[in-house]
């Protein structure tokens, strides 16, 4: 090593008596993170990702002294010293090696470095354009190196966990056939096989399914997953999932395998206590009519309630077209609502529309009494039902969704969140964790057609299977979420290892057998091989470090991330082949 301590060492015990020689004599490298001259002194704050240390350059100390009046910040030194106590009203008790300092007797230029095209010794905010593109000096600060490190302790914990519960990691390939989760896929040509491609997996479901079907019995990876879909902030296009499956358990097993592990990080990562002391478990319909969503964020309160009864007689169009077409009426009473102004209202009502709702109706319960568009509408005493039946007082606002179920529930579940952030009421104090189970098999397309909820691997209940032809949509799968504190972080199920089963599911979704021949015969044909009972589980682990850290997106939390359009900033891709590649690869672009 050519350093004796990291910058992040040393303490007073290394130290000998106020200017004494009797000090350790020690070695540092790191980077010159800030540089002062100080009457005659030069000081200059050395940093690695272990930390600071104030080494100190005398005057009389001429070739030391002529070497540190010329670095600059981001220089790499090697500096050769000896450890001292800082002198009385100079120590800084906020840093570890804040006691001591390192008297330099000789100092060795390492490597230069140009002016950094931010400052590495500042914790503000910085276009992140540019910490994209420099990411390599965006890790010398440490916001992104304490993200890091907690993401390696996350591995670890993961690690350990599935270990001991006697689990194989099992590393399964990224040049795959198409798996079908719901997102587009990135493709890659073959040079060997010009016209046909491969492609890289959204998730290693049916990998990890026909381990089981091998009799591996429990397996679990880190798994890189790949999805070409429109970025959100908790979403990249490659991100890490903690993926497991086990032969012959139940939901109940693999959930109490996740959840364990989930607690484990927790424990060691957060100091926030879980909301009720557990994870807690919700069906899907309980939180969609209660929340109007099946991730709701329960750090705070804010349920909807389903005011359609009041809405039938009310004299207000717009309810009562909704119910008559089937839909429902539901009502968030936001408490302090009152107070939010037009603009305020104009740009929720547009959210609600991006959530497909036609319109975001309202009433304010001002002092001077009820303000809406809605009043010259009701009948005699609606006002005073819908008042009652939210709860509503003088100072808040009711917020309406009319419309089919989960329009009318998504465009209020917007507002719930955006009325939480307005008045303040998310308890960060706590996590909130939860199951959601049953959920629907299939959700209706726009078209009338049947997609899945989760993926098509995924096993229906029983009883209602045998009525999926009259009631398809009321047919449940035996799946399950985990949400902390209102994201996604998993999904699982106990999946289908029974060839017909899994074929009478292509049909419900109007998979043709050719084509499901074609694209899962493989998975089709190990089912005819004995496939053991089995069901498992992924989260994100990227979302898991996002809520530890308190970070806003999982750019934060990604060493290397695409940026949010999906392009790599440091490397500059994607980026166009050369001809001469594209022809090995058989690959012509078609300019449009
Ligand atoms: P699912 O598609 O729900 O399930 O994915 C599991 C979890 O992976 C995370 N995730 C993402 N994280 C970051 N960026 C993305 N683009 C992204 N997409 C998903 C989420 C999500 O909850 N094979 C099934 C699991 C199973 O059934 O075992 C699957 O992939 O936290
Ligand atoms: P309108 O009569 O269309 O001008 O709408 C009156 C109010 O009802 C406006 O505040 C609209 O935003 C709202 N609104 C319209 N359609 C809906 C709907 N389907 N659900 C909730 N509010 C709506």
């Amino acid at each position: 090593m050519l350093r004796t301590h990291t910058c992040g060492e040393l303490r007073v015990d290394h130290a000998g008596p106020k200017g004494g020689p009797s000090g350790q004599s020690v070695t540092l490298c790191g980077w010159v993170h800030r540089r002062r001259d100080h009457g005659g002194l030069i000081f200059i704050d050395l940093r690695d990702r272990y930390g600071l240390t104030q080494v100190v350059i005398h005057p009389d100390n001429s070739a030391a002294f002529q070497a540190a009046e010329k670095v600059r910040p981001e220089w790499v030194l090697k500096i050769v010293g000896k450890v001292q106590k800082r002198i009385e009203g100079a120590e800084k008790a906020e840093s570890l090696t804040g006691a001591i300092e390192v008297t330099v007797e000789t100092l060795e230029v390492l490597n230069e470095a140009q002016t950094p095209p931010f400052e590495i010794d500042q914790d503000k905010e910085i276009n992140e354009e540019l910490r994209l593109t420099y990411r390599y000096l965006d890790m010398r600060r440490e916001r992104l190196r304490k993200n890091l490190e907690l993401r390696s302790k996350v591995f670890q914990i993961i690690r350990k966990h599935f270990v001991e519960e006697g689990c194989l990691e099992i590393d399964t390939p990224c040049l795959i056939k198409g798996t079908p989760e719901g997102a587009r896929e990135y493709v890659v040509p073959s040079r060997l096989y010009p016209g046909n491609f491969f492609v890289l997996p959204q998730s290693p479901q049916q990998l990890k399914q026909l381990c089981m079907v091998g009799g591996l019995d429990r397996y679990f990876q880190i798994a890189r997953c790949f999805r070409d879909e429109d970025l959100r902030g908790d979403r990249q296009p490659e991100f890490l999932q903690l993926d497991f499956e086990m032969s012959f358990g139940t939901q109940e097993d693999v959930q109490g395998i996740i959840e364990g592990s989930l607690m484990k990080i927790l424990k060691e990562c957060s100091t926030k206590k879980l909301r009720g002391g557990k994870v807690e478990r919700f069906k899907w319909i309980e939180v969609m009519e209660k929340y109007g969503s099946d991730k709701p964020d329960l750090r705070y309160e804010l349920p909807l309630t389903d005011v359609s009864e009041i809405a039938k007689g009310s004299g207000f169009k717009v309810f009562e077209d909704a119910l008559a077409k089937n839909g429902t009426v539901r009502a968030l009473r936001v408490p302090g609502g009152a107070a939010l102004t037009r603009s305020e209202i104009d740009t929720w009502t547009e959210l609600a529309k991006e959530m497909k709702a036609k319109g975001l109706a309202y009433i304010l319960f001002k002092d001077d009494g009820p303000s809406s568009p809605l009043l010259k509408f009701f009948k005699d005493g609606v006002l005073d039902q819908l008042q009652k039946a939210t709860g509503a007082q003088t100072g808040d606002a009711i917020f309406f969704g009319a419309d089919k179920f989960r329009i009318a529930c998504a465009s209020l579940s917007k507002v719930r969140g955006e009325a939480a952030k307005r008045f303040n009421l998310i308890d960060t104090s706590i996590h909130a964790m939860f199951w959601v189970t049953d959920f629907p098999m299939f959700e209706e397309q726009d078209d009338g057609s049947l997609t899945f909820s989760h993926h098509p691997f995924t096993s229906p209940n029983p009883e209602q299977w045998k009525n999926r032809k009259e009631k398809p949509l009321e047919v449940h799968a035996i799946c399950y979420d985990l949400v902390l504190d209102g994201y996604e972080l998993g999904s699982g199920s106990i999946r289908i290892h029974n060839r017909q089963l899994q074929s009478e599911v292509f049909d419900m979704l109007g998979i043709s057998r050719e084509d499901a021949e074609r694209r899962f015969g493989h998975m089709l044909k190990a089912f005819e091989y004995g496939a053991p009972p089995h069901g498992g589980f992924a989260y994100g682990i990227d979302r898991v470090v996002m809520i530890l850290a308190g970070e806003p997106n999982i750019r934060e939390v990604t060493p290397f991330p695409k940026d949010q359009k999906a392009k790599d900033l440091l490397m500059g891709a994607p980026s166009p082949m050369p001809e001469r590649q594209l022809k090995e690869l058989g690959v012509k672009i078609v300019q449009e």
